[in-house]
C-alpha cells in the first residue's frame, strides 16, 4: 500500500473519507460532499450515533451525485486534543476499515483544522505513518495468498490545503515505519530461520550508508571472557554471535548512546525447560535485540546528529547433553561470578556480559537495554506499559515523555539494596534467581550489578512485543515496541548536543 499526498479533490473515484471534528455542523469538504449526494452525509450522521469522537467512522455506500464508491465520515475528535500518537492511531484504525473494503484507491480528505490547533499537514503526515504500521503483514511463508486474504487497497492519498509540507514530513516517518517493519519481521521469523548466526548475516546484510556492524564469533567471545552469555548458547548447536551496531551521525569521537538488547532467538528454558504450551512463543525473545536494530536503522537512515551504538546479544538456549546445568558456576566478563541456579532465567546472563562489553568497551554516555526479560512484568503491568527501571532519573524521564508522546508507554519500578540482597548467592557472587517475589526487580537488580555507574536503563518488554490483539497502529504479532519511543527520545535528548 503507498501512501501520497495532493490537493483536495472530491470528484475522484473510489473511496473518500472526509475528516470531521465534534459539535459542529459539517462545513468545508463535508458540506460540499453532503450537497452533491442530496443531503446523504446529513441523514447517515443523524441516523447513527455519531459524535465525530476520535476513530469513529460512517461508511455511507454507494452515494448518488459523486463518482466515489463510498463516503466516509471519520471523526478525528477534538482538535484541541490531538497528538502525533493519537493522529497516527487515526490512520491505523481507519486503514484498518479500508483494508476489508473492495476498492484499490482510496482519498482521505483534511479541510484545515482551526488556527492555532494542531498543524493540519503533521496531522497528514501522521495519519500515513499509522496507515503504513497497520497495514504491515508477514506472507513469507504462505505458498498461496487467496484474493479473499489479500487486501484490494493498493493507494490511500491524502489531501490537503499543503500536501508539498505533509509529504516531506511523511518522507522522515516512512523510514521510521520501516525500520518498525524489519524489527518486526525478524521477531515474527520462525526459530529455525532465525538462529544466531542468520540473525547476524541479516544485519551484517542491511547496507544502511552510515551504519557500520561488525560480529564476534563464539571463539572471540570466549576469548573476551564472557562465560555466562556463552553457558546459556553452550547447549545449542547454533553458536553465540554478539553484533555491535556503530552510527556516528554526531560530534565525531564523541561518546555513543549504546542500546543493548536481549536476542534469545528460542528460549526453551534448557535444562530447566518449559512447559509444551505456548513455548513457540519463545521464538519472539529476541525481541530487545530487533528493536535495537530497528532503532539504529531509523537513527541512521534518517540521518539523526547523533552518535549511537547497537549491540545484540544472540544465543539459543536449549537442553542436551553439552547444556548449562542448574547449578554450574560462571565467570562473567566483569569477574564476576554467577551460579545458574535455574537455566530458564538466560536473559539476564546473555545480558551481563553485553552490558559490561557495552560500558567497558565502547564508552556510551548512557546505555539502554531492552529484553523480553521475565513473565512477572505481565502480571505487574500486563501488555498495556513496558516496565522500566533506571539508576538515573533524567534517563528514566526522557524515555517516559517519548514513551508517551509515541504512545509505546513505560511504567518505571523500583531498584535498591533490599532487592540486590535476594540475588545472594551461597558459594559464588551472585545467583541468577531471587526468591520468587518481585521477579522483574530481581531481574533489573542482577542486570545493574553489570553497569558500573553509567546512566543506565532497562525495559522489560515482555508484556509488549508481542500482541494478541489488533491496536490502531499495532496488528497483532510482533509490535516492534521501542523502536519509536527511542527514535523520539534521542530526537528531544540527543540530537545537536
Ligand atoms: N524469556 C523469558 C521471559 C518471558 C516470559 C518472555 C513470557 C515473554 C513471555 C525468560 O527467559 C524467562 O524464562 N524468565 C523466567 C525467569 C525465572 C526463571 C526467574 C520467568 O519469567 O519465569
Ligand atoms: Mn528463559
Ligand atoms: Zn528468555
Amino acid at each position: 500500500m503507498k501512501v501520497a499526498f495532493a490537493e483536495i479533490d472530491l470528484s475522484k473515484k473510489g473511496v473518500i473519507v472526509v475528516a470531521v471534528a465534534p459539535d459542529t455542523t459539517l462545513t468545508g469538504s463535508a458540506a460540499a460532499l453532503d450537497q452533491k449526494t442530496g443531503g446523504a452525509l446529513t441523514r447517515a450522521l443523524d441516523t447513527a450515533k455519531f459524535k465525530a469522537k476520535s476513530g469513529d467512522l460512517i461508511d455511507i455506500i454507494a452515494p448518488s451525485g459523486v463518482a466515489a464508491s463510498r463516503i466516509i465520515v471519520l471523526g478525528i475528535g477534538k482538535p484541541k486534543e490531538m497528538s502525533d500518537g493519537k493522529a497516527a492511531d487515526l490512520g491505523g484504525g481507519l486503514v484498518a476499515h479500508l483494508l476489508r473494503l473492495p476498492e484499490a484507491q482510496a482519498q482521505i480528505v483534511l479541510d484545515p483544522l482551526p488556527e492555532g490547533e494542531f498543524a493540519t499537514a503533521e496531522l497528514a503526515a501522521q495519519i500515513g505513518f499509522g496507515a503504513v504500521l497497520r497495514s504491515y503483514r508477514f506472507d513469507q511463508y504462505r505458498s498461496k495468498l487467496t484474493a479473499e486474504d489479500k487486501p484490494s487497497l493498493t493507494r490511500v492519498t491524502i489531501t490537503l490545503a499543503e500536501p508539498g509540507v505533509a509529504k516531506k514530513r511523511f518522507a522522515v516517518l516512512e523510514k521510521l515505519a520501516q525500520a518498525v517493519a524489519f524489527t518486526r519481521d525478524l521477531v515474527t521469523e520462525p526459530p529455525n530461520v532465525i538462529y544466531p548466526q542468520a540473525y547476524a548475516d541479516r544485519v551484517a546484510e542491511l547496507n544502511i550508508k552510515g551504519l557500520d556492524v561488525e560480529v564476534l564469533g563464539e571463539k572471540e567471545l570466549r576469548k573476551l571472557g564472557m562465560g555466562a552469555l556463552v553457558g546459556v548458547a553452550q547447549g545449542s548447536v547454533n553458536g553465540p554471535r554478539v553484533v555491535i551496531m556503530r552510527y556516528e551521525g554526531g560530534t565525531k569521537g564523541a561518546a555513543p548512546v549504546a542500546f543493548v538488547g536481549k536476542g534469545v532467538t528460542f528460549d526453551s528454558g534448557g535444562l530447566s525447560l518449559k512447559t509444551a504450551k505456548g513455548m513457540e512463543d519463545m521464538k519472539w525473545d529476541m525481541a530487545g535485540s530487533a528493536a535495537v536494530v530497528g532503532t539504529m536503522m531509523a537513527l541512521a537512515s534518517r540521518g539523526a546528529k547523533v552518535n549511537a551504538v547497537g549491540v545484540l546479544g544472540l544465543v539459543e538456549n536449549m537442553p542436551s547433553g553439552s547444556a548449562q546445568r542448574p547449578g554450574d558456576v560462571v565467570t562473567s566478563m566483569s569477574g564476576q561470578t554467577i551460579e545458574v541456579l535455574n537455566t530458564d532465567a538466560e536473559g539476564r546472563l546473555v545480558l551481563a556480559d553485553v552490558l559490561w562489553y557495552t560500558i567497558d568497551r565502547l564508552k556510551p554516555v548512557a546505555v539502554i537495554d531492552l529484553a523480553t526479560l521475565t513473565g512477572a512484568v505481565i502480571m505487574a503491568l500486563g501488555h498495556e506499559h513496558t516496565g522500566l527501571f533506571s539508576n538515573n532519573d533524567t534517563l528514566a524521564d526522557a524515555i517516559l515523555s517519548a514513551g508517551k508522546k509515541t504512545g509505546e508507554t513505560a511504567w518505571r519500578l523500583p531498584l535498591g539494596d533490599a532487592y540486590d540482597r535476594l540475588i545472594k548467592s551461597d558459594i559464588a557472587d551472585m545467583k541468577n534467581i531471587g526468591d520468587g517475589t518481585a521477579g522483574s526487580i530481581t531481574g533489573a537488580v542482577f542486570l545493574q550489578r553489570f553497569v558500573k555507574d553509567v546512566p543506565w536503563a532497562h525495559l522489560d518488554i515482555a508484556g509488549t512485543a508481542w500482541g494478541a490483539k489488533d491496536k490502531p497502529t499495532v496488528p497483532k504479532g510482533a509490535t516492534g515496541w521501542g523502536v519509536r519511543l527511542l527514535n523520539q527520545m534521542i530526537a528531544d535528548h540527543y540530537e545537536g548536543q
